[in-house]
């Protein structure tokens, strides 16, 4: 028998543990064990009982992910299930930590199921750009209504024992040894002389306004389909027999199997875990990091302080007045509050953060107890030299001095103090509380030691760590700027900011990138071009209209009025009257005639242009592998997840007609469309940015 089960017997009550360590993934080598000793069970004599339960953190994890996509191996999810339901014996299973996916859909399998308070199920297939393909969309609806069915699977998020139990998912919740648990469940089923109770001989539940629910779905999921076609699994276990319902959803989930998205989400999961996982930080040990100080109390001042705060750090905040250092304390407060109102920390946990952990102070000397402080004030290099040099004479040996700028010269701040080893940059997004991406910025002589340290904060505060090099705008500010400069060019040639967000938000993204400016604040825009022409790196077709917004003092969102006007609430967006005229007035100053653009060239060369950067970010260094690029860009930047990122997005359109259309552009801009070196040779050489990612 394969090794992953272990058979063993108590009684009339045959036991077969799960043993496939780390979170036991049902791969190949664990369906033919189960198998086995199903029939193991059978011909066993005496036996009137099977018990399923896991070894070490979880019942089943779910199918293998790393199967996916490679030809299928028997015996098949499916069959196993029906294998296990269509048993004489009595089946059992006893659930702990999570059972997701197929490993819910094998409980769902068993007659009966029991759990630990604190176990978790649920069918996140649609988060891999999948459904649940082994019965879970024929076999839950009938146990939980198709209402709390569709829910569940539509929305993949895991679900605690008590409210599975409520939903009738399990159907005893008992403390203890899962396996403890399931043998003395098993026999009190029994001793009552329960019957076997397969689900699939339930009667199917009522139906519901099926179309209406698809395409509710399918506009809430942004252009991902999977959830969507939950539903019309869900209707065939309504309105088929349980074998046809089977059948049909088994279809849908091939069809699944083969889509971009699919690849795109699964591209997604592994590179979201592998991200951390740098070769170089191997076997390097972080430093201790308890007490955290924090410079400059602003909006993103106060988001750094409240992440930490809420990952149960203590944090030292200094601002230069008193009344500055109230209004940091308010915004945290406000921040902290809703955090009690997202049941994230209780009202208690409020006000002891309030009272004990946070402390406000305008004099640097404070901080020389601090074992890493993050600096977060105005984007100047002159104000950072100067807060470093304090930094530099206050902060005890072994802290590490972390800055949290945007695109400045990390090498250049570290070089104004003693121990520039110490020195990195800690790029957070605002709000830093909320936002799941943290560039760890490393420079020159950055020690691996303190960038370790970086990634365990980073661990600490629940962020997505990506290693970046130091550059102007690191990973993300820097193919931001091209991006956005391909839409500002396609501006003066004759789209509308309003034509590009739609395209966009058709393409997937959260927010196109106008409705993104408002957002973000239409000033921190204009000050770096102020600074890029001061520098003399303006675009060779320099546009004013975004500055005449600012100089008429529209900020976006902020103001009221930015690209769009939000008069009517900040979820009403129009488009801002006064803008396009602003517009046409710089494309007749450039003496440009404008033509139309098709949704599909407004992608195809916002795309190209965020491909060819990451390339030359990839290429030259600053991130270490293309998926850095990609998570980078999904946690940060609203990229779709289910398109992966924009690099697994050109290995799935094909990086050579990418490089054509980025060739056929140079000819009108040659310095701003020059092709990457690293795009060239991948397509010289037929190979995918995929590839280096698995080079390690
Ligand atoms: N298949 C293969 N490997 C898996 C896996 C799976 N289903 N689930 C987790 N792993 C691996 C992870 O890649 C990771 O590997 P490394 O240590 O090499 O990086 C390791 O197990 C531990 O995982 P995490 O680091 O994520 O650990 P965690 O404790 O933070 O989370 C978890 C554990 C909640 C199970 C999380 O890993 C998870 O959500 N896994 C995916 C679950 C899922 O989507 N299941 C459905 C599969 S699809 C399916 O079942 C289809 C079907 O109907 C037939």
């Amino acid at each position: 028998m394969s090794d992953k089960i272990a058979y063993s017997r108590q009684g009339d009550i045959a036991i077969l543990t799960v043993q496939n360590p780390p979170v036991n993934a049902l791969s190949q080598a664990v369906r033919q064990g189960l198998s086995e000793g199903m029939d193991r069970a059978e011909a066993d004599d005496g036996v009137r009982a099977v018990l399923i339960v896991g070894e070490g953190r979880a019942f089943f994890a779910g199918a293998d992910i790393t199967e996916f996509g490679k030809p299928p191996l028997e015996p098949h999810l499916p069959d196993l299930i029906n294998r296990i339901e269509a048993s004489p014996l009595l089946v059992v299973a006893s659930m702990h930590g999570v059972s997701l996916g197929g490993g819910l859909e094998v409980a769902l399998g068993c007659h009966y199921r029991i759990a630990v308070p604190s176990a978790k199920v649920g069918l996140p297939e649609v988060h891999l750009g999948l459904l649940p393909g082994a019965g879970g969309t024929q076999r839950l609806p009938r146990l939980t209504g198709v209402e709390a069915g569709l829910n569940v699977m539509t929305t993949g998020r895991h679900i605690g024992a008590q409210k599975a139990h409520e939903l009738g998912i399990i159907d005893v919740i008992e403390d203890g040894d899962p396996k403890q648990n399931g043998i003395a469940y098993a026999q009190r089923l029994l001793d009552e002389g329960a019957a076997r109770r397969p689900v699939s001989e339930m009667p199917p539940p009522a139906p519901i306004d099926w179309d209406a629910a698809f395409e509710a779905i399918l506009a809430k999921g942004r252009g991902q389909i999977a959830p969507a076609w939950c539903v019309r699994a869900v209707q065939a276990s309504v309105e088929k027999p349980f074998a046809e319902g089977l059948k049909a959803e088994r279809h849908i989930f091939y069809d699944l199997m083969q889509t971009d998205q699919r690849q795109g989400m699964i591209h997604a999961f592994f590179s979201e875990r592998a991200v951390g996982n740098l070769p170089e930080l191997k076997g390097i040990k972080p430093r201790g990091i308890q007490h955290i100080g924090v410079i400059g109390g602003g909006t993103m001042g106060a988001g750094i302080a409240t992440a930490a705060l809420l990952a149960g750090l203590e944090v030292t905040l200094l601002e230069m007045s008193a009344e500055a250092g109230q209004a940091a304390r308010d915004r945290i407060e406000r921040n902290l509050s809703g955090a009690v109102k997202r049941s994230k920390i209780t009202p208690n946990q409020h006000d002891q953060i309030l009272t004990h952990t946070l402390v406000v102070v305008t004099n640097y000397d404070k901080l020389s107890d601090v074992d890493l402080v993050i600096e977060a004030v105005f984007e100047d290099m002159d104000v950072k030299k100067k807060v470093f040099a304090e930094l530099d004479r206050v902060c005890k040996p072994g802290a590490i001095l972390a800055s949290n700028t945007s695109y400045l010269d990390i090498d250049k701040i570290a070089a104004t103090t003693s121990r520039p080893s110490d020195v990195l940059g800690l790029h957070f997004f605002s709000p830093a509380h909320v936002m799941k991406l943290l560039e760890i910025v490393v420079g020159d002589k950055t020690a691996p030691e303190v960038t370790a340290t970086g990634f365990a904060v980073g661990k600490m505060l629940g962020k997505i760590s990506v290693r970046a090099g130091v550059c102007d705008g690191f990973i993300g500010n820097r193919i931001l700027a091209s991006y956005r400069t391909a839409a500002d060019q396609m501006i003066l040639d004759g789209a509308s900011p309003y034509d590009i967000d739609e395209a966009l938000e058709d393409f997937g993204f959260a927010m196109g990138p106008f409705a993104v400016a408002d957002l973000a604040g239409l000033d921190i825009g204009w000050a770096v071009r102020k600074r890029k022409r001061a520098e003399g790196h303006a675009p060779k077709r320099d546009a004013t209209y975004a500055d005449k917004l600012c100089e008429d003092g529209h900020f976006g969102q902020k103001t009221g009025k930015g690209y769009y006007d939000y008069a009517g609430g900040l979820k009403t967006r129009v488009p801002n009257p006064d803008v396009l005229p602003m517009i046409e007035a710089d494309r007749a100053r450039l003496g440009i005639t404008p033509r139309s653009f098709t949704h599909e060239e407004i992608v195809r060369r916002y795309m190209a242009a965020m491909v060819n950067e990451s390339a030359k970010v990839v290429g030259e260094g600053i991130a270490r592998r293309p998926l850095d690029v990609d998570m980078t860009l999904l946690f940060g930047y609203g990229f779709p997840r289910y398109r992966g990122g924009p690099l697994k997005w050109a290995d799935i359109v094909g990086l050579e007609d990418l490089l054509k259309d980025i060739k056929s552009y140079a000819a009108e801009d040659p310095d701003f469309w020059a092709p990457a070196p690293l795009l060239e040779r991948l397509v010289a050489d037929n190979k995918t940015f995929d590839d280096l990612n698995k080079k390690g």
